[in-house]
């Protein structure tokens, strides 16, 4: 009987991958470089059975018939990216701009479904937008996240995650964000009622920024009385009237 050589190529991506074909179930070892080609062959008696290669992982299926069929390839979701993102997994913006969360992921198949949560609930709103771009290796999907940030966004945390039905947990990644902010001060005396001579006060100065106000500095008549957000005066007489101020 003649016979016919199948061939197949594959571009390796591991070190050691075991290919097998459907059929006479034939096992060989081939080594080559990670990111060469390689043509594998499978000799068979030619009859008009059909042929399929499986490969890595657990000999899935590459070819439908002697084709090669992408599609049948299944492969996680990879490379999650959030561009902007600190080391720390900090993103930082100011306080009334637009902010973009963008958030990218090499394509799996079967396709994932990318999603941004913030502090553990989706975001499903106009605001988010998925874009699909290719490079030369696989399809890229981007989902971004915009909108205006605010004080009350600080420290908020935004999760961005792909899941598939192959994924075994989603891939995933959290960045917490850090809005600078202009301070709001909230300045009061106490007792807040009417002052009696020798009596105890305590004139306090609180400011809510980012970054936080390291220095409060009281001054009386432009002449400073002390660096504290807190400064009490005790047994307090007429002399010590007139304006305080405070500075940040
Ligand atoms: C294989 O198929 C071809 C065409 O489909 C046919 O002509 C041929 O006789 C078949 N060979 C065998 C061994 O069945
Ligand atoms: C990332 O930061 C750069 C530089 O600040 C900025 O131009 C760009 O728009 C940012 N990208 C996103 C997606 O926020
Ligand atoms: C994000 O915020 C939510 C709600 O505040 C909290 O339950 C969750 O633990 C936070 N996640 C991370 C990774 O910090
Ligand atoms: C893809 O293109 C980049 C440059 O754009 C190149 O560095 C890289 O080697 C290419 N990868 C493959 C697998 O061809
Ligand atoms: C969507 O973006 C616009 C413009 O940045 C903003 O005014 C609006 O509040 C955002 N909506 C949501 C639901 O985040
Ligand atoms: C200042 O006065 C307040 C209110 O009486 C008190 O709580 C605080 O401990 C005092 N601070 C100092 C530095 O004495
Ligand atoms: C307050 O800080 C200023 C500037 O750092 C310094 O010159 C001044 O001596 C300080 N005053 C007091 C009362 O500590």
């Amino acid at each position: 009987m003649p016979v016919i050589i199948f061939t197949f190529s594959v571009i390796v991506s591991a070190g050691y991958a075991q290919f097998v074909t459907k059929g006479n179930n034939q096992k060989d070892q081939v080594y080559c470089r990670i990111g060469e080609e390689t043509i594998l062959y499978c000799p068979r008696s030619a009859d008009n059975s059909s042929v399929t290669w499986l490969g890595p992982p657990n000999l899935i299926p590459y070819t439908d018939g002697k084709e090669i069929n992408n599609d049948l390839r299944k492969r996680l979701p990879t490379d999650l990216t959030i561009t902007n993102m600190t080391n720390t997994h900090y993103i930082f913006s100011i306080e009334h701009t637009e902010l973009i969360l963008s958030c990218s992921v090499r394509r799996g198949n079967p396709v994932e479904t990318l999603q941004w949560t913030r502090n553990g609930i989706h975001i499903q709103n106009q605001n988010v937008s998925l874009s699909i771009s290719k490079d030369n290796i696989s399809e890229i999907a981007t989902l971004q996240y915009s909108f205006v940030s605010s004080r009350e966004d600080n420290k908020d945390n935004f999760t961005c995650s792909a899941e598939s039905s192959i994924t075994e947990e989603p891939l995933s990644k959290t960045v917490y964000l850090n809005v600078y902010y202009t301070p709001t001060v909230i300045a009061a005396v106490y007792p807040s009622n009417e002052i009696r001579e020798s009596s105890d006060i305590s004139l306090q100065c609180n400011a809510d920024a980012n970054p936080e106000v390291k220095k409060y500095t009281w001054q009386k008549h432009g002449r400073v009385l002390a660096n504290v957000s807190v400064y009490n005066v005790t047994k307090i007489d007429r002399s010590q009237t007139g304006e305080y101020m405070f500075w940040i």
